[in-house]
């Protein structure tokens, strides 16, 4: 399996900035060929640099999009129209969750519309601060990836990505607010047990579970090296180009 590398550039750069930010990344990184470099810009920039990006050295994704193909939906992107321009799609990610809204029933329809327009959902899941204070980050684990799968076959399921992400470790300064690599495998363990009710023992082994949450340079080693970890979402740490391409050279080195 790949390790993946992906870069969430959040609501950040305009579409010139996004252009730049890729020319300089693109002439920055070789071809690596068992790390998967995936970077999510503004979806006005995403047309504009998918004729831009060298797919031999990375690809794109978007951060979010609507499960409807077409329609009276004033204001959304679908997936749809996002089909062969983009490989991935962020979706349910905590900001979509707390500050919009979505539940996991309108997840679940998004990852089950990107699967169906061919491309990869990187379905992100996460306690809050509360919910691990209260003990309840088994309960909320699960009930968001049996949410978000719940119309994924088994013969769908490897084009799913899944990315841990604890709410309170999200654009965390604190050294007390990072995630510990033995908190996240315990997390990641769940996850793959949580799949094991809905898929087979070994397509759940194939399954990239990403870990994201104040990820940079320093902290990347660590959490690559976590056992069932296959890669990284990066919010931060990937709007800085020397902080992401050593990001990309740690996966590399972890990699070898
Ligand atoms: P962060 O963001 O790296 O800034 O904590 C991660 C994310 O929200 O995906």
């Amino acid at each position: 399996m790949k390790t993946y590398i992906v870069g969430n550039w959040k609501l950040n750069f305009t579409v010139g900035e996004s252009s730049i930010y890729l020319h300089k990344l693109q002439k920055k990184i070789p071809n690596y060929r068992d790390v998967e470099v995936v970077v999510a810009p503004t979806a006005l920039a995403l047309q504009s640099l998918s004729l831009q990006i060298d797919r031999h050295k990375m690809k794109l994704s978007a951060q979010n999009a609507f499960y409807r193909d077409f329609g009276a939906y004033t204001g959304e992107i679908s997936f749809a129209q996002l089909r062969g321009m983009v490989d991935y799609c962020i979706v349910g990610h905590s900001e979509r969750r707390y500050i919009f809204g979505e539940d996991d029933k309108m997840i679940q329809k998004k990852v089950e519309a990107a699967v169906r327009n061919k491309i990869t959902p990187i379905l992100c899941v996460g306690e809050t601060e509360s919910e691990r204070a209260f003990g309840e980050t088994a309960d909320v684990i699960r009930d968001q990836v049996l949410g978000g799968l719940a119309d994924v076959s088994e013969e769908d399921i490897d084009k799913v990505i899944i990315a841990y992400e604890p709410i309170w470790a999200i654009s965390s300064t604190k050294a007390s607010k990072l995630a510990s690599p033995d908190e996240i495998a315990e997390a990641v363990k769940l996850i793959r047990k949580v799949l094991a009710e809905l898929y087979d023992k070994e397509t759940v082994e194939k399954i990239p579970i990403l870990f994201g949450g104040s990820v940079n340079p320093s902290n990347a080693g660590a959490y690559l090296t976590v056992p069932g970890v296959n890669g990284l979402l990066i919010g931060g740490s990937s709007l800085i180009l020397s902080e992401f391409t050593d990001i990309i050279e740690v996966a590399k080195r972890v990699r070898a």
